[in-house]
């Protein structure tokens, strides 16, 4: 039974809140890297309940720098990029990328009050399609070799959108095997082509049993849950009969992220980053193992849903999700169309702005759920002691984070777990870039 007190623990992520200071001891997704893109590379973004300006310098250098003007307090994002660095329109004063004053010109000739000043500016890293930041204190970690982040550009390909809602919730439908069998459910079969916002649809490697099928008619999951060097590895077997068991093996990257595959050929990690505490971006970055990744033809296909310049989505709460209580009847489990991502992102925003997590009533399948909060509260009890929690790397330790595997497949109901290590290391087999995995 989750408390109110460790509830707001768990989901509050403001500087002063433990989760707060515990999500800042590590990277996280800023923004998108063609957000800066066009003439003027300067955004307004918003970060844990921080607003910062994100910009590029005349020599495309990438400035975070807390967006009020430490003069009067005007709007940096509304600056005027020039002289190497960002001008506040109000009286002029010029600030770097890393928050040093270069000019005041309002002052004095020969004042050296600028040497005294010094806006608030954060590290900013651009990994292959998104733009991250280090909101924290002292050197920042380093980055993990997981395959998204060592995959060539041309096999990645990464996305976001905006959920109305706190960053758990999100994360926590990542990290439910068991709902696919039912808020996913369709109730007639479809080819076994693999779509975007479909792939529920998709037929399950080694099969051809369309997945539709697979998750309508076998309901009850059985969830292994093991902790790994990134955070957890999700197992979920659901059997068919004495031979055969389907498999998807997923992850939780530790603090806000999971690893799931999308397809034969590609993985997918998803972030959940808060925006303030009521709500999110989720942040995906695509990896293909197989054929270079069509970008275009990707942006394009999210772009029916979510909606430029905020990435927000067509359906939401104020148009109910699209709910339609006829095709409930007939078509589909939710009643909102096709495509998985509207359901998820009811999924996640129905629950309210921060789930009141004293209500709920857990079962046998929500086992990984119940494992990453404890391992949430376990993390930020030893950042509270001083000691280092999980994922925070120094280089060494990073490159020996690598993967992490993922698979979705029929294999062997005996033997599987040797057979599904084997599927993913086949899989990056493939990829001159991949490392084995974790
Ligand atoms: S408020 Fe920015 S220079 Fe005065
Ligand atoms: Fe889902």
């Amino acid at each position: 039974m989750i408390s109110r007190e460790e509830n707001a623990r768990m989901t509050l992520t403001g500087a002063a809140a433990p989760a707060g200071k515990l999500m800042r001891l590590y990277w996280q997704p800023v923004a998108l890297t063609e957000e800066l893109a066009g003439p003027r590379p300067v955004k307004a973004v918003r970060l844990m309940g921080q607003d910062l300006v994100l910009f590029r310098d005349e020599q495309g250098r990438l400035g975070l720098l807390d967006r009020d003007c430490p003069h009067r307090g005007a709007d940096l994002s509304y600056g005027r990029r020039e002289h190497g660095g960002l001008r506040c329109p109000f009286h002029g004063w010029l600030f770097d990328v890393e928050g040093k004053c270069l000019q005041m010109p309002a002052e004095p000739e020969g004042s050296r009050y600028c040497d005294r000043i010094r806006q608030g500016a954060y590290p900013a890293r651009e990994r292959n399609g998104i733009i991250f930041a280090y909101l924290g204190a002292g050197e920042p970690p380093a980055f993990p070799d997981l395959d998204c982040f060592i995959a060539p550009d041309s096999h990645s390909f990464a996305f976001k959108g905006h959920m109305e809602c706190n960053w758990l919730q999100a994360l926590e439908v990542g990290i439910d095997p068991a709902h696919a069998s039912f808020l996913h459910r369709f109730e007639e079969d479809e080819s076994t082509e693999t779509g975007y916002g479909k792939q529920f649809r998709a037929a399950s490697i080694d099969s051809n049993i369309p997945m539709t099928t697979l998750m309508r008619e076998y309901p009850r999951p059985i969830i292994e849950v093991e902790p790994s060097p990134f955070g957890l590895r999700l197992l979920t077997r659901r059997p068919l009969n004495e031979r055969q068991t389907h498999l998807r093996v997923t992850n939780l990257l530790f603090p806000n992220a999971f690893v799931i595959p999308m397809s034969a050929e590609m993985t997918i990690v998803q972030w959940h980053v808060p925006v303030d505490d009521t709500t999110n971006y989720w942040y995906a970055m695509f990896t293909s193992f197989g054929r270079a990744v069509d970008k275009d033809e990707m942006r394009r296909q999210r772009l029916e849903l979510y909606q430029l310049p905020d990435y927000t989505p067509r359906l939401n709460r104020s148009n109910n999700w699209g709910y339609d209580p006829e095709e409930q009847r007939t078509k589909t489990y939710t009643g909102m169309g096709f495509d998985i991502n509207v359901h998820d992102q009811w999924a996640c925003e129905s629950l309210g702005p921060i789930a009141d997590r004293t209500r709920e009533h857990l079962g046998t399948s929500d086992k990984a759920i119940i494992a990453y909060r404890r391992l949430l509260l376990r993390s930020i009890e030893q950042m509270e002691k001083g000691e280092t929690p999980i994922m925070v790397l120094d280089r060494a330790a990073a490159a020996g984070i690598t993967g992490p595997a993922s698979m979705d497949a029929i294999g062997p109901a005996e033997g599987w777990e040797a057979y599904w290590k084997d599927v993913d290391r086949k899989r990056r087999g493939n990829a001159s870039w991949a490392k084995s995995a974790a």
